[in-house]
């Protein structure tokens, strides 16, 4: 706990949040977008391990090859490691009493454990206790975004991993699919990330899977709990999702593609299923409910290139990546990942 507390960083909190009225829930430790963070840099590394981004690369591409859908589920893995207790690898560890973020209900249908884990040990033979989780977690999640043909954008290193992981904190921090505008602006903002941010890694959702169970009552069988098809639905594509998930079927973990023009390739593609009204989660629909989120859905749909797109998602993924870090002597670097929380 004491390492969350620093005293540097309530100060540095203290001083700007006042600057910041947008910011309606200023949190203890966090920090602001846009401003840097002491003790990440882009090529944290260099010296010390300078082989690490070619050896994630490597292994990235090697688990890509051999199957696809790891990808968009490695870019996952580092939203939910960065919401729940900053990115410190938390996810990662195993509680015995299965009280840890990894038991949690939002880490339903999260892969990508083992994947980080082998490139940890490839790590680690390279550069013995030099390179935390969380590091491995930011660069396989770029990795991930450039291998589906998204833009490779600098990753700032430097985080320690944590040694604490509760189930509780995940329930609490990470949106369900089910969210509305006002819902995700809140979970986003304790967590230092604006509508931009919000509007921005909403974009993720241009490669991947999502479960029938994931959304399934939402939008076809249950919308608003009246037993209808959310109406604001593309009907066929909403015909289409009925064959795929059939009703009544509990925790129907059949994979439905998030963006199905191009599921893995990163593009446009979800701005346009938003406002083409063929987006999976209610999550992704109320992007339309803001002036400001339904703005930019609308500008990128229409957009000829990605390149705005593309340098948003840097800006934006940098800004995940410094949610609550641990640095300096804070944390540990571990030999492997996965260790006991409990
Ligand atoms: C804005 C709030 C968000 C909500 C409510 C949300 C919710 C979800 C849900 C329910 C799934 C389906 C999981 C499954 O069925 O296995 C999913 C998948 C995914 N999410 Fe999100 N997500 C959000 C934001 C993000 C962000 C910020 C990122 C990345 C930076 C992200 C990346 C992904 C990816 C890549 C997948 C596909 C995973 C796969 O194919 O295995 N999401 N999301
Ligand atoms: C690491 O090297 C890269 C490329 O030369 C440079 O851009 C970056 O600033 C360096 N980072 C550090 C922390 O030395
Ligand atoms: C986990 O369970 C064991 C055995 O029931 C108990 O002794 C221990 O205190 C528990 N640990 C935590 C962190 O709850
Ligand atoms: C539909 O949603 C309502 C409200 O959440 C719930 O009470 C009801 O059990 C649901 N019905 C079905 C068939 O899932
Ligand atoms: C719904 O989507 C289909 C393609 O999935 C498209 O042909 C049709 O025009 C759309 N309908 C409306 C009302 O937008
Ligand atoms: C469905 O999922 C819920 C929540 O994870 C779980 O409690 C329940 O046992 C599952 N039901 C079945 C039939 O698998
Ligand atoms: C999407 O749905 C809204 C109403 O919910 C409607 O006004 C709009 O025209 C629809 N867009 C398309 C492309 O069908």
């Amino acid at each position: 706990m004491a390492m969350r507390l620093l005293p540097v960083v309530v100060v540095f909190v203290a001083a700007t949040a006042s600057c910041r009225p947008a910011m309606a829930f200023p949190a203890t430790g966090m920090q602001l977008p846009g401003l840097p963070v002491a003790g990440l840099a882009v090529g944290f590394y260099n010296e010390s391990c300078p082989q690490v981004e070619e050896l994630v690369l490597a292994e990235m591409r090697a688990f890509v090859a051999k199957d696809w859908t790891i990808g968009p589920a490695l870019l996952r893995f580092m939203f939910h490691d960065c919401l729940v207790r900053g990115c410190d690898a938390s996810i990662m560890l195993v509680s015995q009493n299965k009280t840890g973020e990894r038991d949690a209900f939002p880490s339903y249908g999260l892969r990508g454990y083992d994947e980080i884990e082998q490139i940890k040990a490839k790590v680690e033979a390279a550069c013995p206790l030099t390179v935390s989780c969380a590091d491995i977690i930011a660069l396989a999640a770029r990795d991930a975004v450039f291998l589906s043909n998204g833009p490779r954008y600098a990753v700032e290193t430097g985080r320690r991993d944590g040694k604490m992981s509760f189930n509780i904190d995940a329930n609490n921090d990470l949106p369900p699919p089910s969210s509305n505008i006002v819902d995700l602006k809140t979970y986003f903002s304790v967590k230092g990330l604006g509508w931009k941010d919000l509007v921005v890694l909403s974009g993720s959702h241009t490669i991947g899977r999502a479960q029938c169970s994931t959304f399934a009552a939402d939008r076809l069988y249950n919308f608003s709990g009246k037993l209808e098809q959310d109406p604001s639905l593309n009907k066929t594509y909403a015909a289409g999702l009925r064959e795929l998930c059939e009703p009544g079927v509990v925790n129907d973990t059949t994979p439905v593609a998030m963006d199905p023009s191009s599921p893995y390739t990163f593009d446009l593609g979800y701005y346009r299923d938003v406002v083409g009204n063929t987006s999976l989660f209610l999550s992704d629909q109320a992007l339309m409910d803001d002036r400001w989120t339904r703005a930019y859905v609308e500008r990128m749909a229409a957009a000829a290139s990605p390149g705005e797109f593309f340098a948003d998602y840097a800006v934006a993924m940098t800004n995940m990546g410094r949610i609550e870090v641990l640095t300096g002597d804070n944390g540990e670097i571990r030999k492997t990942c996965a260790a006991q929380a409990d």
